[in-house]
């Protein structure tokens, strides 16, 4: 028992003993394979979980103003949750995050055509994407977490054996940094994210309209009605969609516009101002707990979705019920729809290229501002 613990817990390598992040069996997938939990945690008791099954981040413990631990994701107690359909809580996303039209496209002259989940389109990579797999764990110390997976050629429609690598970091700062990397064989697109669902009032505490959101974009990529981009670069000034000054969620999401209808609420891809690691791209708070949330990452693009799809039919974590805009997320991301739009900054990845983005989720409170 003391053995097995240890092994877990440590890795003996000649002299020197390396601690790893623990972790435990979570449960078993129809197909029989194993699932883990892993927990990664900062000297500050910052917690994030994280399955193997879709490299899902299954809850996420930061601070409120008063020092209070709280858990701001939505998610499920029990692994088999993740097995039902969609919303994809906390899951990885690929190979393509968001949309690709007709669920088909032309790289190289060659027509691809995709597995179709949404309907004539594919959403989040399609039946079986990364969410949906069994990723391979390698824990590389207390507070980091390696997942690797490799998507053979084919899979989903996409072309080329993709070897796709996440690795999860609890910093001593309160951040989740995401680090994704991929190489291919073949030709190919790749646009990898995470589709986290934030309450920062703590999961299941009613819903984010009473939330500030700054959003550090000057243009939008409008959608037609099956939330594809129509390829326009929408400026937001004078729109619903300027957050460019913080904003209450609530305040314009009813709004008379085309937009907020197609796609009952927000739900949009926004054009960041200034990727990379030292501007914020968005910032979330909740005035009720004064918990913040900060967005930073490579990506040029950021998907907002106020979890307007969700209608009450999910229990999450205790049996609490998920309704519409109970969370928010901010996916990063390249434009949805970029293999079909050559004005987009381009998704492709060629042999001997090496994909590879940084997105950071900041935790802090307005206390300590
Ligand atoms: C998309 C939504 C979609 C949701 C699925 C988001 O990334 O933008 O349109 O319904 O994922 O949970």
């Amino acid at each position: 028992m003391f053995a097995r613990k240890l092994s877990s817990w440590f890795l003996i390598t000649g002299f020197t003993i390396v601690a790893l992040a623990s972790s435990k069996p979570w449960g078993k997938t129809p197909a029989g394979e194993t699932v883990d939990l892993y927990t990664l945690r900062n000297a500050k008791g910052m917690e994030a979980n994280i399955s193997t099954y879709g490299g899902v981040i299954v809850s996420l413990k930061v601070p409120d103003r008063a020092g209070k631990l709280g858990d701001v994701v939505l998610g499920f107690d029990d692994f088999k949750g993740y097995l039902l359909p969609p919303p994809y809580f906390g899951a990885l996303i690929g190979r393509y995050g968001n949309r690709i039209g007709h669920a088909q496209f032309t790289l190289d002259g060659i027509v691809h055509h995709l597995a179709k989940n949404d309907g004539d389109n594919t959403l989040h990579g399609g039946l079986r994407g990364f969410d949906k797999v069994i990723w391979k764990a390698t824990s590389l110390s207390p507070t980091s977490l390696q997942l690797t997976y490799l998507s053979k050629d084919g899979e989903e429609g996409f072309p080329g054996n993709l070897s796709a690598k996440v690795v999860y970091t609890v910093t001593p700062n309160n951040e989740l940094r995401i680090d994704y990397s991929a190489t291919t064989d073949k030709d190919t697109v790749v646009n990898l994210t995470n589709h986290s669902y934030f309450n920062l009032a703590g999961e299941g505490q009613g819903d984010i309209l009473g939330d500030e959101l700054t959003i550090n974009a000057d243009r939008y990529t409008p959608v037609d009605k099956g939330l594809i981009p129509t390829g326009e670069l929408r400026s937001v000034k004078g729109t619903p969609f300027d957050f460019t000054q913080p904003h209450v969620i609530g305040e314009r999401i009813n709004a008379n516009d085309q937009q907020l209808v197609f796609a009952k609420g927000y739900d949009q891809n926004f054009v960041l101002n200034h990727p990379g690691l030292t501007t914020v791209a968005a910032k979330a708070r909740d005035p009720k707990t004064g918990r913040i949330v900060e967005v930073l990452t490579t990506e040029p693009g950021l998907q907002f979705y106020t979890s307007n799809f969700l209608d009450g039919t999910i229990h999450g974590k205790g049996g609490k019920i998920y309704a519409k805009h109970a969370a928010i997320c901010m996916e990063t991301q390249h434009f949805p729809d970029s293999p079909n739009k050559p004005s987009f900054p381009s998704s492709e990845l060629k042999p001997g290229q090496t994909y590879h983005t940084t997105t950071i989720y900041r935790f802090s409170t307005d206390a300590q501002k």
